[in-house]
């Protein structure tokens, strides 16, 4: 018998599209890109002295996008720091326009965390807006696994890591090179401490936003790795990213086959199944139908669209 997904579970997190909050043109173009999720960006890529019009900005995009205008994608806030000065008039804006998360940036340990999820608490926050981290501090890769436990803590919102490799490179040294070899195991650190806790991980921005051949190999990396998908900054990195994170044909016929041979009442009551000399367990099941669930939320995206294309 197969186990029905639940569709909370699984989220389309391939393409996680940043848009600086102050630049009214960038956010209005999102409606019309195929990006999974948007951070809008209050943090690195406002200069502080934007920061109250960018703010004005996002008040009045939110008032002119009903949520009807948005669905189909995952919005987030990216706030600043809570001891920047900036912060605590950020998570006002996000209680008052409800964005599907707050992402925090520099995170270091788990009560930076905890804090917030403390205030959305006190200011009676709808239950489901979530809370999403930056991985971005040396601190912050040290502290990934305590950090992503946190999230098991009842009333926690964490929901989503997403890994910052320009502040990591800054703070460490690291120099961007293709393959990252010294950046990966701080980046498996992050995705075992996820898959630890139930949550996603989303890998770095790559910035050399012309260079195509080498994001598709930089997404290739990540998805490898087991990252859900890539934070990008420019509508042109958004189709790589999706093709690389999302289920391609040979794994989704795959994912088919086992659940088909599951279904199959000749498998019922075992554990394990052969598949054309292959063998095949139900925990392959599991992840079969998780990507059977995605290949769904993509297609059902692209279907009642309104126009033409
Ligand atoms: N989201 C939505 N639209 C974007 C976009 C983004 N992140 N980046 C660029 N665009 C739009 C531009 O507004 C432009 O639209 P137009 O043709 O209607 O004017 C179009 O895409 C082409 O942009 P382009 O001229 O190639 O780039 P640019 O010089 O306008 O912008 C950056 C380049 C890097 C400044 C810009 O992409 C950007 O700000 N990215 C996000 C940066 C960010 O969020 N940083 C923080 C996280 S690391
Ligand atoms: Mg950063």
């Amino acid at each position: 018998m197969t186990r029905a997904v639940s569709p909370r579970s699984v989220r389309l997190r391939r393409s996680v599209l940043s848009v600086p909050a102050i630049n009214r043109r960038a956010l209005e173009k999102i409606a019309s890109l195929d990006c999974d999720a948007v951070i809008c960006d209050l943090e690195d890529s406002v200069a502080p002295e934007k920061k109250a019009e960018a703010r004005e900005n996002l008040r009045s995009f939110f008032a002119a996008q009903p949520p009807p205008g948005r669905a189909g994608k995952e919005w987030i806030i990216r706030i600043n720091s809570l001891s920047s000065g900036f912060g605590a008039h950020d998570l006002e804006l996000v209680l008052a326009l409800e964005p599907d998360a707050v992402l925090l940036p520099k995170i270091d340990e788990p009560q930076d965390v905890t804090v917030v999820s403390d205030r959305l608490a006190e200011a009676d926050a709808r239950e489901d807006l979530r809370i999403w981290a930056m991985i971005e501090t040396p601190r912050s890769i040290l502290n990934a696994a305590a950090i992503a436990e946190a999230g098991r803590t009842p009333g926690s919102r964490l929901d989503c890591f997403v890994v910052g490799l320009n502040d990591l490179r800054k703070e460490t040294g690291v120099l961007p090179q293709p393959g990252r070899a010294y950046l990966v195991p701080w980046l498996m650190q992050v995705v075992l401490a996820v898959s630890a806790y139930g949550l996603d991980a989303v890998d770095s921005v790559f910035n050399d936003f012309k260079d195509f051949q080498a994001l598709d190999a930089e997404c290739a990396e990540g998805h490898a790795m087991g990252f859900a998908g890539k934070m990008l900054i420019h509508p042109s990195q958004i189709d790589i990213a999706n093709r690389h994170f999302g289920p391609n044909e040979a794994a989704l016929a795959e994912a088919k086959a086992i659940i088909a041979a599951f279904a199959d009442p000749a498998a019922s009551g075992l554990n394990v199944v052969n598949l054309g000399g292959r063998m095949v367990e139900r925990l392959h099941l599991v992840q079969a139908e998780r990507l059977v669930h995605k290949a769904r939320l993509i297609s059902d995206r692209h279907r009642p669209s309104t126009g033409s294309g």
